[in-house]
C-alpha cells in the first residue's frame, strides 16, 4: 500500500512530461525577470525610500513641525473636512442679511454672485466696523468688481461691463453708436420712400423701378456690421466682469480660513432699470 503511495509516475508518462514542461516555464519566467533587471517591487522600494528621506529632511528643516514641507491639504484640516459633510444652505436675501456679525451668536457670511461664504474667522475685516464690513450679510458682487463700496453693494452686474470699455475702445464704441443712430434715421426715411413706391406700383399695376433700393441695402448692411462690432466689444468686456467675479469667488472658496456654505436666492431683476456706472467708473462726458 505504502509502495503504491510513493511510486512516482514513469518519466515518459504524460503526467511527468507535463510536470517537466511546467518546470521549464517557471524557470524561463524567473530567468526573464532576472534579465529585465528592475522589478515592480524594486520600484516600490526606491519610491518608499525617497518618501522616507523627504519626510526626514522636511522634519529636520522645519524644526520638527512638518513632514510635508509645510504643505497641508485643505481637507486635512478638520474644519474643512467637517464642512464637506455639512448640508449646504439656500438662503433668501433677507435671511442672509442677518449674518453681518452684529449678532455675536451668528456666523458672518458674505456672498458673491449667489455663492455664500463663512468669513467668521476674520471679524476685524468683515465684522461691524471692519474695513470690509460692508460686504457682510449681502451679495455685493458688483462692488467686488467696481470697487465702489458705497453705491455698488448689489449682485446686479448689468451694465458693469461698460467699465472695461475704455480708451480707444470707448471712443470707437461711442462713434459707432452715433453712426448707427444717424444711419437708422436715414434707413427709416429710405424705407418710407420704398413703401410709397411699392404702394404706387400696386395701384398702377406695373413696376416703377427702385433707385433707392441699393443704397437702402448698403445702409442696412453697415448698421448690421456696426452692431456686431459693438456686440463683440460688449461680450469681451462682459468676460472681464465674469473673470473678476470668478477671481473673488475663488479667493473665498480656496481660502484656508473661509468656507463655502451654500447659496443665496436673488429676486429677479427683470423690469428694473440697468444701473449707471458709479462715479469714477463713468465714461468722461456723461452725467
Ligand atoms: C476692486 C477693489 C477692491 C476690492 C474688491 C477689495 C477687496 C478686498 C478684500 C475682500 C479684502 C480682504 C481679504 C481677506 O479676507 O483677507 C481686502 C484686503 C485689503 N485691501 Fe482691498 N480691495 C480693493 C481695492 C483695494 C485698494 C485700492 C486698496 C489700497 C488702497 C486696498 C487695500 C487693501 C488692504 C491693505 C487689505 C488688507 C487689509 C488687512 O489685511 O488688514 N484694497 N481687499
Amino acid at each position: 500500500m505504502s509502495d503504491l503511495r510513493h511510486r512516482r509516475p514513469p518519466v515518459d508518462s504524460p503526467a511527468a512530461l507535463e510536470e517537466e514542461s511546467r518546470k521549464k516555464k517557471r524557470q524561463q519566467k524567473a530567468d526573464d525577470e532576472e534579465d529585465s533587471g528592475i522589478s515592480f517591487v524594486d520600484i516600490l522600494r526606491v519610491l518608499s525610500g525617497l518618501l522616507l528621506l523627504s519626510c526626514t529632511f522636511s522634519w529636520l528643516i522645519t524644526d520638527g513641525e512638518s513632514v510635508t514641507w509645510g504643505y497641508r491639504p485643505r481637507l486635512s484640516r478638520w474644519r474643512h473636512l467637517k464642512n464637506v459633510f455639512t448640508p449646504k444652505l439656500n438662503l433668501t436675501e433677507i435671511e442672509l442679511s442677518r449674518f453681518t456679525g452684529e449678532d455675536p451668536t451668528l456666523p458672518i457670511y458674505l456672498a458673491i454672485n449667489g455663492s455664500v461664504f463663512d468669513v467668521s474667522s476674520n471679524p476685524h475685516m468683515y465684522g461691524p466696523g471692519g474695513g470690509y464690513g460692508h460686504f457682510a450679510g449681502r451679495d455685493a458682487a458688483r462692488a467686488f468688481v467696481s470697487g465702489c463700496f458705497q453705491t455698488d453693494l448689489t449682485h446686479d452686474l448689468r451694465g458693469l461691463e461698460q467699465m472695461f470699455i475704455t480708451g480707444k475702445s470707448r471712443s470707437e464704441d461711442d462713434s459707432e453708436l452715433l453712426e448707427i443712430s444717424q444711419l437708422e434715421i436715414k434707413r427709416r426715411e429710405m424705407q418710407k420712400i420704398e413703401d410709397l413706391v411699392e404702394e404706387q406700383e400696386e395701384e398702377i399695376g406695373h413696376p416703377l423701378g427702385h433707385p433707392n433700393r441699393e443704397e437702402l441695402l448698403r445702409v442696412e448692411g453697415r448698421i448690421r456690421w456696426l452692431r456686431q462690432r459693438r456686440q463683440k466689444r460688449k461680450e469681451m468686456a462682459e468676460e472681464k466682469v465674469r473673470s473678476a467675479v470668478q477671481h473673488w469667488d475663488r479667493f473665498f472658496r480656496e481660502h484656508e480660513r473661509y468656507f463655502y456654505v451654500g447659496t443665496v436666492q436673488h429676486e429677479s431683476l427683470e423690469g428694473t432699470p440697468v444701473r449707471e456706472l458709479c462715479e469714477g467708473k463713468k465714461k468722461p462726458g456723461t452725467e
